[in-house]
């Protein structure tokens, strides 16, 4: 039995749901759940549970039912297309509670995923029995919810506080083994027929007289002392860890009902607890944060082409990315060859691809064994003949274009025909580079973010000249190295960097009048980011904006401001941790920087050389001008058509750049504060520095209109 197994539909009869059907099996009534793809709890499927419960109870006939779900999946949990629409009874509470009541033993059978609402299901059925390949979880925190149908009052009562909360404020999933041995399930199915398998299970437990066992009745929260003391530590933890985020601490407050009150009680805080996260902007934001990620791997290119075979990959370059990207592919099972221009530099790939992999073993996430079963896979050579039967090559070399066309001049000489070329380039014009060799058809952008085997975000560039089985082939790629794909266009620093270079110009300005860095860090972080531009500018190394500044110098707009502080940095050899000073400074090894009275003097010599008289901003002004050139920047890539739809931009600034998952990424977060609202600060900002502050067309065009962002994801 695998994740893959599947369960039939089976025939509807009069008087069902056409998502819910029933069908007598000897004694035992087979509720069948198909609502394609994952069976989410929709309103019908929610009747027709009810209906079927009724059913059984009506007829005696009946002496068991069981639960099961169509397809690769039990049920996936409430439908999250629902939420922000108004309810339609029977509310989800209302049916678990009727299943609970059955008077005869309700038994669900779950292969795939049971998760949230799904679990929540089970959890009110009186048995369960798990298939290999299942995922149990209550995830429904990661949507800015908490399990909002009795799961924070059953779950506990199951399985105890402790591991309650740990698999509620995780949201993690649990195999079948694993939850039996919480206690979440009673048997672990073996067989490949799910259906056959549970029915047998159903008729055993009528056999030997199994009475409807109700969970809310279960007794592992008996140990009154250990369930309060695994409350407190989950709420020190969260107060910790969940800064800022409104369903974790909800989640401890359940538990901590389910520990202390009678069972009716806590359903009835935890609705009320669910209810105020369904309606937050949190909640909002995470919801569009799950469906951007998913939308966002849905490029035109790839409707109707098929990926070209994808078994192995030449990575060019063994640099931080070359190294970084070879590891993440190694991962993926799939077979790496690495160029390098002499035996020095290939070595030194090599050392740095071993680098990542011990930072892994040190963090107890890798083996000394995987990592040379790893390397078991893996070649290198400084010969570029070597690349003779790759399907995909990915360059990582200097970010210059003249190197990079002798590379695919190389590339172009070697590589079979239908093999996909790549480019990882930051910045460069990629339709010139496809327009230097003979077959511009296969050449597109996979720009990885670093550290590449651990960033999320994959953009994948589209020229123009491209085929669509290779942009088929390169979201293959990203799911098969579990990223998050967004198709970008051409341009300078494609949706990510591009936005990157506007939003820390409007920071450098803020800085230069007035605010420290040290502030508008903080301002940031409290904003949700995980760090602030200048903490991430220490982190990442300061020369490597310094080196983009100085080749940008010459085509610079000479009218517009330019903030020199992070040069002046740089000149002194300040480039952030690795040299133990940057806009912080990090003394003695330490990773976390301390603020710089230097920094701050030479910020001070440079505003009183500008003639700028320092002002005080705080921190809600500091976000919004921080946000506005973001969001009128990630306008204007919409505008052009890099990205397809502002999802494309929020999935991009969320899975590379830190941006918040429960603010649901700039576009979205700008459709909350209302566009009107973001363009009468970017048209105020204007008045001081009009060439910076430009409203994107887009921007206008929409608020003109009385429409938002969200109007133009369905579009594309
Ligand atoms: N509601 C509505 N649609 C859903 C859904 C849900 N709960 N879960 C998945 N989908 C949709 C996806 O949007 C996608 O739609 P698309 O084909 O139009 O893009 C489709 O189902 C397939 O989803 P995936 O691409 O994610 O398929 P996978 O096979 O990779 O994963 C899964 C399947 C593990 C079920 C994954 O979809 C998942 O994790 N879903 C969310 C589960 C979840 O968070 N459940 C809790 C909901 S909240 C809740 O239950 C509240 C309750 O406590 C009251
Ligand atoms: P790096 O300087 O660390 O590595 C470049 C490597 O390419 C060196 O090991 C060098 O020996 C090798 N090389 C140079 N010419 C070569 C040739 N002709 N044949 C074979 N190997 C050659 O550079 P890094 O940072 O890895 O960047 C590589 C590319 O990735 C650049 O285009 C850069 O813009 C891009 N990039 C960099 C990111 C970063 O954070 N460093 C993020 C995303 C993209």
């Amino acid at each position: 039995m695998t994740s893959s197994s599947t369960i039939k539909a089976a025939p509807t009869v009069m008087g069902e749901s056409a998502s819910v059907s029933r069908q007598r099996r000897g004694s035992v009534l087979v509720v069948t759940i198909d609502h394609a793809p994952v069976n989410a709890l929709n309103a019908a499927v929610r009747r027709g549970l009810i209906d079927a419960i009724e059913a059984a109870d009506t007829d005696a006939a009946v002496r068991a039912v069981l639960i099961v779900g169509v397809g690769r999946n039990f049920i996936a949990g409430a439908d999250i297309r629902e939420f922000g629409k108004p309810a339609v009874p029977p509310s989800l509470p209302d049916v678990c509670n009727r299943v609970e009541a059955c008077a005869k033993p309700v038994i669900a059978a779950i292969h795939g995923a049971a998760l949230g609402g799904g679990l929540e299901v089970a959890l009110a059925a009186h048995y369960r029995i798990a298939f290999e390949g299942a995922k149990l979880g209550l995830p429904e925190v990661q949507l800015g919810l908490l399990p909002g149908a009795g799961g924070t009052q059953r779950t506990p009562r199951l399985i105890g506080a402790a591991a309650a909360l740990s698999l509620i404020l995780s949201g993690r999933h649990v195999g079948a083994q694993e939850a039996q041995r919480m206690g979440l399930v009673d048997r672990v199915g073996v067989s490949d027929d799910v259906l056959a398998e549970a029915l047998a299970y159903a008729h055993e437990l009528i056999a030997t007289q199994a009475v409807a066992r109700r969970t809310k009745d279960a007794a592992a929260l008996a140990d009154k002392a250990a369930s309060t003391a695994a409350i407190a530590a989950a709420r020190a933890e969260t107060q910790k860890k969940s800064r800022g985020l409104l369903s974790p601490m909800k989640i401890v407050d359940c538990v901590e009902a389910a520990v202390n009150l009678p069972f009716d009680e806590g359903l009835r805080i935890e609705r009320q607890q669910f209810l105020e996260c369904r309606e937050s902007p949190q909640r909002a934001g995470l919801v569009h944060a799950f469906f951007a990620e998913r939308e966002a791997q849905k490029a035109p290119e790839t409707r109707d082409a098929k990926a070209r075979a994808l078994r192995s990959v030449g990575v060019i370059g063994g640099g931080t990315m070359g190294a970084g990207i070879a590891v993440a592919l190694l991962d993926a099972g799939l077979l790496v060859t690495m160029i390098e221009r002499d035996d020095d530099s290939l070595q030194r790939g090599r050392a740095h691809m071993e680098k990542v992999y011990d930072g892994l073993i040190e963090k107890g996430r890798f083996t000394l064994d995987a990592k040379s079963r790893a390397f078991e896979h893996f070649n290198g050579s400084t010969a570029y003949d070597a690349l003779a039967d790759t399907d995909l090559v990915i360059e990582a070399v200097f970010e210059d274009m003249a190197v990079k066309k002798a590379v695919f001049a190389e590339l172009d000489r070697v590589c079979k025909p239908g093999a996909v070329l790549a480019t990882n380039t930051s910045y460069l014009d990629i339709d010139e580079l496809a327009a230097s060799i003979s077959r511009p058809q296969d050449v597109l952008g996979l720009h990885f973010f670093s550290p590449a085997n651990i960033m999320k975000l994959l953009e994948i560039v589209v020229p123009e000249r491209v085929s669509g089985d290779v942009v088929a082939t390169a979201f293959e790629l990203a799911k098969r190295l579990k990223k998050v794909a967004v198709r970008a266009g051409v341009c300078d620093g494609f949706i990510g960097n591009r936005m990157l270079a506007v939003y820390r110009s409007a920071a450098d300005q803020l800085m230069e009048e007035g605010a420290s860095p040290y502030q508008i860090d903080q301002a940031i972080r409290e904003f949700g980011f995980p760090m602030g531009p200048y903490q991430v500018i220490d982190l990442a190394g300061g020369d490597i904006g310094w080196a983009a500044r100085k080749r940008r110098a010459a085509t610079r707009d000479p009218r517009a401001r330019y903030v020199r502080i992070g040069d002046l940095l740089c000149e002194r050899g300040w480039f952030g941790q690795k040299t133990a000073r940057g806009y912080y400074r990090y003394d003695d090894g330490a990773r976390i920087g301390k603020p710089d009275p230097e920094v701050e003097a030479i910020i001070d010599a440079e505003r009183a050389r500008a003639g700028i008289t320092p002002r005080t901003f705080d921190h809600g002004q500091i976000v919004r001008r921080y946000l506005a050139a973001m969001i009128n920047e990630g306008a204007n890539i919409v505008h052009e058509g890099i990205a397809l739809r502002p999802l494309d931009v929020d999935a991009t600034l969320m899975h590379g750049f830190g941006f918040p998952r429960h603010r649901g990424g700039p576009m979205h977060y700008a459709d909350s504060v209302g566009l009107d609202a973001v363009l009468a600060d970017i048209r105020e900002f204007a008045k001081e520095d009009p060439l910076f502050w430009r409203a994107s067309p887009l921007l206008i065009e929409l608020v003109e209109s009385g429409k938002n962002f969200a109007s133009l994801n369905q579009a594309a």
